[in-house]
């Protein structure tokens, strides 16, 4: 065994994830409480039994919207007795709580979403807020969760990741930044937050707002776009140099680049020159704000991949090896999180089966057993787990009720 692999072993050996969830009117559980183990957790039901609602759920217990990228108002748990009434509740909570483990200690960790009364004044204050609550204290940031429990998902929704628009490979791509970095989290909601102010004090003023003004958001944009694209070269650089010694099986090796100017001028020149460059950039910008064009910088970078073995663009694979490249990824960051963060991530496999052939599958979950992960997993049918029968914890979901078998 080599040392990176026996570093994985004493890791892997200490275990973490989530012990225990407890959901409050979320989607389309009332009340829902799960004790589980730091191994397989199989859920089964029908189609529309609540199973991607759970696993939704236990993104929550990392930053950002989740698996769905939700809507918070969507969340709250309807009846169809409340539609028919045409009643609005006027308490729009919901709220997830668990009990993680990691390296030997308990942590709770709980999110809700918290109303502020409506004030027609105050357009902000209106807002529903999601909140975060470890060992019973406010967290500051939902980046704060990074230290206690981190997830990695792949879902139905992203077997068409490499085919269309850049923005799903963007989030994709800057969840697997978060995981090293916490702050990475805060940069990119601070810089889309500074996006659309500068987009709209552009619009509505036609290009004649105060240049002053614009100037400020502009420094501030091009700091934070700088250190967004510094933390996502990192970790592309870190995730490449580790997929070069793992494996080339049914999960292929892959190459991954950045494709964005911001981040391409990293190679050429430091990062305070970058900076400078990308104040200038911006105010060139503007008039693309004002033609409708698109605006170049982080916003628009795009996350390629490519098959090694076969130097085929991830977009031109089949939909099975697309799917088994997004594994191949999943795996390599899981691993480096391992090695380097200490502690292991939650896996969240939604519809596992779906385009993968019966070999891939079965080498998944064996790659999932060996390296001891917690990994919520879901399926219409319970007997494609048959290897798994005696490493797994099986549920079913019928009625809103989730039984474990
Ligand atoms: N806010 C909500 N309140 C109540 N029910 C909701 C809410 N949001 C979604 N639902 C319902 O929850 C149910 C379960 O959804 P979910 O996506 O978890 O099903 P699933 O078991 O994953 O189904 P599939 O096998 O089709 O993927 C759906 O019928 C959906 O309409
Ligand atoms: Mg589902």
């Amino acid at each position: 065994m080599d040392s990176l692999a026996q570093n994985i072993q004493s890791v892997i050996s200490k275990k973490s994830g989530v012990t225990r969830l407890t959901l409050t009117d979320f989607r389309n559980y009332a009340f829902l409480r799960m004790n589980t183990n730091l191994r397989p957790i199989i859920i089964t039901g029908e189609n529309g039994s609540g199973k991607t609602n759970i696993l939704e759920a236990v993104s929550f217990l990392t930053p950002g919207r989740g698996l769905r990228g939700a809507r918070l108002a969507d969340i709250r748990r309807f009846t169809p007795a409340v539609v028919e009434d045409d009643y609005v509740p006027s308490n729009g909570s919901w709220a997830v709580s668990a009990m993680v483990y990691k390296n030997g200690e308990d942590f709770e960790i709980g999110t809700a979403v918290e109303n502020s009364p409506k004030d027609e004044d105050d357009e902000i204050s209106s807002y529903n807020k999601r909140i975060v609550k470890i060992d019973g204290q406010k967290a500051v940031s939902q980046g704060e969760l990074g230290q206690y429990v981190s997830a990695i998902w792949l879902t139905p929704q992203m077997d068409r990741l490499f085919r269309g628009g850049s923005q799903p490979r963007r989030s994709f791509l800057d969840r697997l930044v978060f995981a090293f970095d916490n702050e990475h989290a805060k940069r990119t909601a601070n810089f889309e937050h500074l996006y659309k102010q500068w987009y709209q004090l552009i619009k509505s003023t036609n290009g004649r707002a105060d240049n002053a003004w614009l100037e400020g958001i502009e420094e501030n944009m091009a700091a934070i776009g700088v250190a967004i694209a510094a933390a996502r070269r990192e970790q592309i650089a870190r995730l490449n140099s580790f997929i070069e010694n793992e494996p080339d099986d049914v999960f292929p090796n892959v190459i991954l680049e950045l494709d964005g100017t911001i981040e391409k001028m990293l190679d050429k020149m430091p990062a305070v020159d970058v900076e400078d460059f990308y104040i200038d950039k911006l105010k060139k910008e503007r008039r693309n704000v004002l033609y409708n064009d698109s605006v170049d910088g982080v916003n628009r970078t795009d996350f390629k991949v490519t098959y090694k073995r076969k130097h085929m663009p991830a977009e031109l694979c089949s939909t099975g090896e697309q799917k088994s490249l997004l594994i191949s990824i999943i795996l390599a960051q899981t691993k480096c999180q391992i090695l380097y963060q200490g502690f292991a991530p939650v896996l969240l496999l939604d519809e596992i089966a779906a385009h993968l052939d019966n070999t891939k599958k079965e080498a998944l979950l064996d790659k999932i057993k060996n390296l001891g992960l917690q990994a919520w997993i879901t399926a219409t049918n319970r007997d494609i787990f048959q290897t798994l029968k005696n490493d797994a914890d099986f549920f079913e979901i019928k009625n809103n009720m989730v039984t474990q078998l």
